[in-house]
C-alpha cells in the first residue's frame, strides 16, 4: 500500500475496534464475452487510472487483494463503499468475485457497478439501470447491496446506498432502526454527505429528477444524520481524493482517497 491514513474515533467501547476503509477500486477487466466496445472502454480505461493515480507500482487488483490480506492481519472489518468495478462487465463480476470471495467484508455499491461505460449518457442511464442492477445484485447474492449494518465490540457499522445521488425512504427508515439499537455508530456510503449531487447545489439532470418528495426524505435523512448524536462519523468515496469535512446539519465526514491509488484509510474506534 503506498499510503495508509489513520482516523481515531473516541467514544468509549471496552476496547478499540479496528475498520479498514477501501473505496473505488475501479476494477478495468473484461471478458472474451464483453462486447467489443465494453472490451475497448476497459483497456482505454487503464490509463486513466494508471495517470490519475500517478503511476503507481501496483494495479488496483493488487491493492484490492493487499486491503483484504491487511484487514485480516490487523483484525479489522474491511469496508468497502463502492466502485468497484469500473463499469458493469463480465470481466469486472469475475475479477470482483476471484479477489474478495472467501473474505469477510461489507459492501455499499457506487454509481460505476451499474453502468454500461464510464460515461454512460445520463438519458440512456435510467433504461440501462433498470435492468442492470438486478443482474448485478444477482452476481454477489453475499452482498447486501442497499444497506447492512453490523455490531463490532459494541460499535454499529452502517452501510447505506446513496449511489443513485439521493438516500431513498427504504433506507432512511432502516437507519431509523439502527438508531433505536442504541449504540454508537459509523456510516458508510458512496456518495460523501455534502456531495454536490446529494444536496442539488448543481442542477439536476432533468432526465435523472426525483420528485420532490423524494428530495424531501433525502434532505431529511442528510438532517437525521447530523442530528443523530449515536453516529460518531461519516465515511465515503466518490471524489478519490482526502477530504474532512462537516456537512450541513453537522455530520462528520472522511473522504478517502480511491484505492486505485494504492490508498486505504484504518479506522480506530476506541
Ligand atoms: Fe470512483
Amino acid at each position: 500500500m503506498e499510503q495508509i491514513i489513520q482516523t481515531v474515533l473516541e467514544t468509549g467501547l471496552e476496547k478499540p475496534v479496528r475498520i479498514l476503509h477501501a473505496t473505488d477500486v475501479h476494477l478495468v477487466e473484461y471478458a472474451a464475452e464483453d462486447p467489443v466496445e465494453q472490451q475497448e472502454h476497459m483497456i482505454a480505461r487503464r490509463e486513466v487510472f494508471r495517470k490519475e493515480a500517478n503511476f503507481p507500482p501496483h494495479t488496483q487488483n493488487e491493492y484490492f487483494e493487499e486491503a483484504f490480506r491487511m484487514a485480516e492481519e490487523q483484525d479489522a472489518l474491511m469496508v468497502v463503499t463502492g466502485d468497484v468495478m469500473d463499469i458493469n462487465c463480465k470481466g469486472n463480476w469475475k475479477e470482483f468475485h476471484r479477489i474478495a470471495d472467501g473474505h469477510d467484508f461489507m459492501f455499499t455499491p457506487g454509481s460505476h457497478e451499474f453502468a454500461k461505460f464510464c460515461r454512460t449518457p445520463k438519458e440512456d442511464f435510467p433504461a440501462y439501470y433498470a435492468q442492470a442492477r438486478p443482474q448485478v445484485e444477482a452476481a454477489f447474492p453475499n452482498i447486501k447491496f442497499r444497506f447492512d449494518s453490523r455490531v463490532v465490540g459494541g460499535l454499529n457499522v452502517v452501510t447505506i446506498d446513496n449511489s443513485e445521488d439521493y438516500f431513498r425512504e427504504q433506507e432512511f427508515e432502516a437507519l431509523k432502526k439502527e438508531a433505536e439499537k442504541g449504540l454508537p455508530m459509523v456510516l458508510f456510503m458512496h456518495e460523501p454527505l455534502h456531495d454536490h449531487g446529494l444536496l442539488r447545489i448543481a442542477t439536476p439532470n432533468p432526465v435523472l429528477r426525483r420528485t420532490a418528495e423524494e428530495y424531501r426524505i433525502n434532505d431529511e435523512m442528510i438532517s437525521f444524520i447530523g442530528r443523530c448524536p449515536l453516529i460518531l462519523a461519516t465515511f465515503a468515496g466518490h471524489w478519490h481524493g482526502q477530504t474532512e469535512a462537516v456537512a450541513p446539519f453537522g455530520a462528520k465526514v472522511y473522504v478517502t482517497p480511491g484505492l486505485f491509488k494504492g490508498i486505504v484509510r484504518m479506522i480506530e474506534v476506541r
